[in-house]
């Protein structure tokens, strides 16, 4: 199948045809995606909290997501794949960022990078994209700010709303292919959508981007925590998982497992 280029989603949004985009950290979700049809994956920097096992997306490095990134790359056969720039790898300067999206391109595989930030970080956009690399965007609720901005909470309420405008066209102007919005009022992420020309993709931004995006493992449920608002639960792999887990383990102490078809003679 022919991979999906950046353009592509332009013209996705240019004919009105809103798309899907998930999280995949390693090669069986990249392979059943790609399958699936999805024509972005994102190796987010939520595998701190959804492979590793931190509290938030903070602590994980560079040197943890580049083989989370490679074995997607590997595997999704048409999707177009985005690496997530973690904290820490690209706030210090302009020069760090251009190195670290680098990496991600040279030893990761990866087609694009993503990082957080508004209009500050436009620079950084501008030197990544003009390295040959494209830039996603992501404005709104900014999960390695959250100690900034107090939280997990909405963005750009009321007289805020003008801010997250600015950002998106800033992001834009800079060269930004896509622009993510997470936990912004549907109003606001719909003027910004109509404001840009490059394709919005939307988490907890209401109906009117032109993509959606959502971590997998919320969308097929075997993260057990209580979801925020914005994820629909397609699946219930937890309860899938742990009931097979509980089935092996009751049948090794029955006895009932390895059974004759199971064994060598
Ligand atoms: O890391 C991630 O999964 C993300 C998406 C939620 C946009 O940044
Ligand atoms: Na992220």
């Amino acid at each position: 199948a022919k991979r999906v280029r950046v353009h592509h989603l332009r013209e996705l949004k240019q004919r009105g045809e809103p798309w899907p985009m998930l999280t995949a950290y390693d090669m069986y979700t990249a392979e059943l995606f790609d399958e699936a049809g999805i024509p972005v994956l994102l190796v987010g920097d939520s595998a701190a909290n959804n492979v590793y096992g931190y509290e938030t997306s903070l602590p994980v490095t560079v040197d943890e997501l580049i083989p989370l990134v490679r074995a997607v790359s590997r595997s999704a056969k048409r999707a177009l794949v985005v690496a997530d720039l973690p904290f820490g790898s690209y706030q210090v300067s302009v020069e760090q960022a251009v190195a670290t999206a680098v990496r991600f391109m040279k030893e990761g595989g990866a087609h694009a990078v993503k990082l957080e930030g508004g209009a500050a970080f436009a620079p950084h956009v501008r030197a990544i994209t003009t390295a040959g690399i494209p830039v996603m965007g992501h404005i709104g609720f900014t999960p390695q700010s959250e100690h900034n901005l107090g939280g997990y909470r909405v963005q750009g309420r009321g007289e805020n709303g003008d801010s997250v405008v600015a950002d998106a066209v800033a992001l834009q102007a800079a060269g930004a292919f896509a622009v993510v919005m997470e936990m912004v009022p549907a109003e606001v992420a719909k003027r910004v959508t109509h404001e840009l020309d490059v394709p919005t993709v939307g988490i907890g931004a209401g109906p009117d981007c032109d993509g959606q995006v959502l971590v997998w493992q919320d969308m097929l449920g075997l993260r057990r925590a209580k979801a925020p608002r914005f994820v629909k639960r397609y699946a219930d792999l937890a309860g899938v998982v742990l009931g097979a887990a509980e089935r092996f383990a009751a049948d090794v102490r029955g006895g009932e497992f390895p059974g004759p078809e199971h064994a060598f003679h």
